[in-house]
This record gives structure tokens, sequence and C-alpha cells, in this order.
């Protein structure tokens, strides 16, 4: 059996908590006719709570399209993403709320942190768990409490502009993270970083992976990142192989 239909039958026997994700038979095609792309043709993936996995390919093979369907930010054409134990897609969607569906259980982490300039360190941690519903007081302690963890909560007053390249991706992380989601998608987070910076932030993603049994997937070409990764998906031509990776420790 594979391990996706092992992964759905687990859950569908509720032996184990629900969390992580589980992508079956994913496809993806762009536009129709002569002109039609068929990004992802079978794509079978699953990250378990507190897991976090590379995601490698080269340049067309598919990897952003993959974490944009998984995402809720592009539909896919068919197959079956599992989120947190809820089937989010199976051929359609399961629901129609996709803002309330990516707000509540996914978190981005892109190359370039897109922090908002005119709003300090804090409230662009905030504003996510505000919009959520949180008080205006609790959405910044709970900023506070992770830029604390990120080791970025002296930078707390300080504008995006004022803070280094690590520091910014730090802060974009805490941002990810602020309204626990299920699940994080970093799209190739450490590309702009040096060695060591790049080593800072897969560790906290290895810890918040931890701490919070979030699935994470990290997509990346960066070699300095890639040994550390106990577990790598290689994406080509829109399908996806599992391999055993190296596992390097970062404590
Ligand atoms: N919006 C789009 N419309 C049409 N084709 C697209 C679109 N986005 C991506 N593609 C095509 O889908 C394939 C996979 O792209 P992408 O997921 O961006 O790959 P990667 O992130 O691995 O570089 C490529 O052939 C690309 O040209
Ligand atoms: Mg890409």
């Amino acid at each position: 059996m594979s391990s996706v239909s092992q992964a759905l039958t687990t859950q569908a026997k509720g032996s184990t908590a629900p969390g992580g994700i589980v992508v079956q038979g994913l496809r993806k095609v762009y536009g129709q006719g002569d002109t039609a792309v068929e990004a992802l043709k079978h794509v079978d993936m699953v990250v378990g709570p507190g897991e976090v996995v590379g995601l490698v390919g080269p340049s067309g093979s598919g990897k952003s399209t993959l974490l944009k369907c998984l995402g809720a930010i592009i539909e896919p054409t068919a197959g079956r993403m599992v989120l947190g134990g809820k089937t989010i897609y199976n051929g359609q969607w399961a629901t129609k709320d996709l803002r309330s569906l990516r707000r509540d259980n996914i978190g981005f982490v892109f190359q370039a942190p897109y922090l908002i300039p005119f709003l300090d360190v804090t409230d662009n941690v905030a504003l996510l768990p505000m919009l959520a519903g949180l008080t205006n007081a609790a959405a910044r302690a709970r900023a506070l409490e992770l830029l604390a963890e990120l080791d970025v909560a002296h930078r707390a007053q300080a504008q995006p502009s004022e803070l280094s390249g690590g520091e910014q991706q730090r802060v974009s992380i805490a941002r990810a993270l602020a309204n626990r989601p299920t699940v994080i998608l970093a799209d190739e987070p450490t590309a702009p970083l040096d060695g060591e910076r790049a080593l800072a932030v897969m560790r906290i993603l290895n810890r918040m992976a931890l701490q919070s049994q979030a699935a994470i997937i990290v997509v990346t070409h960066d070699e300095k990142i890639i040994p550390t990764f106990k577990r790598i998906y290689h994406i080509r031509e829109g399908r996806t192989v599992e391999e055993a990776g190296e596992g390097r420790s970062l404590e």
C-alpha cells in the first residue's frame, strides 16, 4: 500500500490525531485546448503533523503550482487534498469560503518577505489574527510572543525597511505562524540569505513544526538547506517521487 493510501486509511479510521497534509492524484491543467499546459500530472504527497519536508525540482516542474493548489490560491483540475484531517478539495472545493480556509489553516512564507511597509513589525504580525477576530490587544500580545520566539522582539517597533534581510524573514515567519496554521507553505524561503541565516530559518521552521504540530513544505533549490530534510519530494514534469534525505541535525 502506498504511503498516501495508508495515510488516508488511517485518517478514515480516525486512529491518529488529525493533522498534516495528504495529496492524492492531484492534477492541474492551465488553460484549454491547444494552449493547455498540464502543470501537475499526478501528485501524491503525505506530510505528517510536526514534519518538515523539502520539495525540489527544476524550473517549470510544478512546484509553485502545487503550493498554490495546497494554499487554495488556485483550483486544481482533479484529485484530492486533505489539510489537518479535513478534505478541502475532492474534485471540487469543500467550501465556498476559500478566504477563511486560507486565513485559518495555512501560513505562507515567501522568498521576499512582503511585509507591509507602513505598519511596524508588531502590526505586520498582528494583522491576520485581528482579521480572524482577535481583539487588538490579544493580537498584539500574540505577535509579541512570536517575535520573542523568533529572536526579533527587540525590533517590535521598527519599520520593515529598518530590518536586515534575516530579520525581515524571521518577521515573515512570525506572521505565517500567527494564526496557528496546521499547514505552512514556504516557497524558497532561504534564497536571499547566507548560509548561517538560511540554517537559522530552517532551525526555526523545525522548532515551530514540533511546537505547533504544523506540517511544513519547503520549496527550495538551496544546497545549504537540502541536507537538513529527513524527507524530500522530487517533482519532475508534474509527478512527485519521494526520497529519504540526510536529516542533518540543526540544533
Ligand atoms: N498561470 C499560468 N498559466 C499557464 N501556465 C502556467 C501558469 N503558471 C505556471 N504555468 C506553467 O506550469 C508549469 C509549472 O510551473 P510552476 O508551477 O511555476 O513551476 P516551478 O515553480 O516548479 O518553476 C510551467 O510549464 C509553467 O509555464
Ligand atoms: Mg516556482
